[in-house]
């Protein structure tokens, strides 16, 4: 696992935009790159720097296909705080995406099991996908996989802890009985059978969730630690999210990725 450190979220969303914007520019394949894609505030400062590049004409999303990782359930998509709201509202309607390229899953679907496995059938009708970005949550969950799930999951309905309902209420008026208690995600499998798996991690509050993740060992209680195990695994983080990693951690990543970092990979 490579991990990245930037010294702010600034530098890491730019970090993070450039290479996702070099694997699109170097996809040789007469078939769609099809990238994995998560909400949250993680990812804004990249989908900002994607839109800028995307208008500046140094890349395109004509050619890109898109697999949200999860939707609260019980949201119909014109809720404002539906995911497919958020990708639309931040992203999508700013790039030059076609419309049927996106995909999130459905989490007003009368029959929530099968809106799961058609999803996952769907990803694997696109060739699976090439580039799954993430963030994570405090307690270290990616996607909608909340402490103790199955590192082998793949798309199906999880019940959100108290913690990330009392974390995501912000965006429900800080309300917690606002809050869908239940959300379609894919599993932490359908994101390590990605052929890279890309994680954000930010500020103080992702520090703990960052060490139980790189430090110490694939645990279902920290459904990031499944990242271990992937062939092409990358966090990029900001120095605040360092803060709870032993010193030697901090320097040996800072040492080993000097020369790809000064080099721009
Ligand atoms: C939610 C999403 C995750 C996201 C997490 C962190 O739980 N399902 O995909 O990583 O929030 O959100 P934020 O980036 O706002 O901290």
């Amino acid at each position: 696992m490579r991990l990245i450190i930037q010294p702010d979220y600034d530098s890491l969303s730019k970090w993070t935009a450039t290479y996702i914007a070099n694997k699109i520019i170097n996809h040789n394949s007469s078939k769609p790159f099809v990238l994995g894609l998560p909400t949250g505030s993680s990812p804004l400062g990249t989908y900002n720097e994607l839109i800028e590049l995307n208008r500046q004409g140094t890349i395109s999303f004509k050619n890109v296909v898109t697999f949200n990782m999860d939707e609260y359930v019980g949201l119909n998509q014109g809720h404002t705080q539906s995911y497919h709201s958020f990708m639309w509202e931040n992203f999508f309607r700013h790039i030059d995406i076609p419309f049927d390229n996106t995909n999130i899953p459905d989490g007003s679907a009368l029959n929530i099991e099968e809106e799961c496995a058609i999803y996952e059938k769907k990803i694997e009708k696109a060739g699976g996908i090439d580039l799954f970005l993430g963030g994570i949550g405090p307690d270290g969950h990616i996607a909608f996989n909340e402490p103790g799930s199955s590192l082998s999951s793949r798309t199906r309905v999880k019940t959100l802890t108290h913690d990330t309902v009392v974390a995501n209420s912000r965006f429900f008026d800080n309300d917690i009985n606002k809050v869908p208690k239940t959300a379609l995600t894919v599993g932490v499998g359908t994101i390590m059978a990605a052929k890279e798996v890309l994680i954000i991690v930010n500020g103080l509050n992702k520090a703990r969730a960052l060490q139980k993740g790189i430090e110490e060992g694939i645990n279902h209680m920290w459904t990031i630690s499944a990242l271990q195990m992937h062939p092409k695994g990358i966090v990029v983080c900001d120095e605040l999210a360092t803060y709870e990693l032993k010193v030697g951690t901090y320097r040996y990543f800072k040492d080993i990725e000097k020369e790809n970092l000064e080099a721009g990979l």
